[in-house]
C-alpha cells in the first residue's frame, strides 16, 4: 500500500486518482482548499487534508505530507485570475510542493506539466502563453533536484469516459486524453518505483496502460 499526498486534490485528475488509487488498495490524502469538497473525497476513498497552497508555509505543507510515500502535484489556477494566479498556483505553488517534500523527507515526486505542443498552430491568448511557460518552468524546476522525480505531460484533457488505452513515450506526437486515464497513468507510475527521474508524454491511444507504463520502466 502508497500512501499519495495529492496537491490538488479536489481537481478533476486528481479525484480520478483518489478512486483509482482506492480501488487498487492504495491511500490517498488530497489538499483541498474549501471544507465543502470534503465529504466528496471522502466517498472517493480519499483523506481529505485542508489547506490552501497561497497561505501554507513549507513547513506546515510538509507537516501535512508526513507519512507520505509520493506526492503527486495536479494543481493548477485552470486560467482563473490571470497570469498572476497561474503564476501562483502552477508555478510557486509547485516549487513550495517541492521544498514541503523534501522537508518531509520524501523522495518521489510525479508533477502533471503540460503537453508542449499545446496551441500549436492556433492564436492563443496571452493567458495561455504564461501558463505554458509557467509550466516549463515549473518542469525545470523539479528537474533540478536530486528527488526521484517524474514528470507526466498529458495531452488536451477530456471528459469522455476513460478507454484503459493510452500511448505514452519520450516524444509522442500531440492530442488529447481523457482525464480518467491520465490518473490511470499516474496509478501505474506510482506502482513502478523505480521509473524515475523521465519525462513522459501522454495521449490517448492503442496500449493498455499499464503495458504503456511497463514499457517505459523497462527502457
Ligand atoms: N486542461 C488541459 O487540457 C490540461 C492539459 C495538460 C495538463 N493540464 C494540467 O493538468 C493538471 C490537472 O488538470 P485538471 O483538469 O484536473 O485541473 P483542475 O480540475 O482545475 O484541478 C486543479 C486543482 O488545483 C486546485 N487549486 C487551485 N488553487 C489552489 C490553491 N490555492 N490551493 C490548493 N489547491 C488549489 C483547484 O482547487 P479548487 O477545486 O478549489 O478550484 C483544483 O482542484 C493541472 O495542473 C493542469 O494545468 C491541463
Amino acid at each position: 500500500m502508497t500512501n499519495v499526498f495529492i496537491v490538488g486534490g479536489s481537481g478533476k485528475v486528481a479525484r480520478h486518482l483518489a478512486r483509482q488509487l482506492s480501488t487498487r488498495g492504495h491511500k490517498a490524502r488530497s489538499l483541498h482548499r474549501d471544507v465543502k469538497q470534503a465529504d466528496e473525497l471522502e466517498a472517493l476513498g480519499a483523506i481529505p487534508v485542508y489547506g490552501d497552497l497561497l497561505k501554507l508555509e513549507t513547513a506546515e505543507l510538509a507537516q501535512l505530507m508526513t507519512d507520505c510515500d509520493v506526492v503527486v502535484f495536479s494543481a493548477g489556477a485552470g486560467g482563473k485570475g490571470g497570469a498572476q494566479m497561474t503564476n501562483a498556483i502552477d508555478g510557486d505553488g509547485l516549487e513550495l510542493a517541492v521544498a514541503a517534500a523534501m522537508a518531509a523527507g520524501i523522495r518521489r515526486f510525479v508533477l502533471v506539466s503540460a503537453f508542449p505542443e499545446a496551441g500549436r498552430g492556433k492564436a492563443v491568448s496571452e493567458t495561455f502563453e504564461n501558463y505554458m511557460a509557467v509550466k516549463k518552468r515549473a518542469d525545470a524546476h523539479l528537474a533540478a533536484t536530486d528527488l526521484d522525480w517524474v514528470i507526466l505531460r498529458p495531452g488536451t484533457l477530456l471528459d469522455t469516459p476513460g478507454t484503459g488505452n493510452v500511448r505514452a513515450g519520450l516524444a509522442i506526437p500531440y492530442g488529447g486524453i481523457p482525464r480518467a486515464d491520465v490518473a490511470a497513468a499516474l496509478v501505474e507510475i506510482i506502482e513502478h518505483s523505480g521509473l524515475n527521474r523521465i519525462i513522459i508524454e501522454l495521449t490517448q491511444g492503442d496500449t493498455p496502460v499499464g503495458s504503456a507504463v511497463q514499457q517505459l520502466a523497462r527502457a
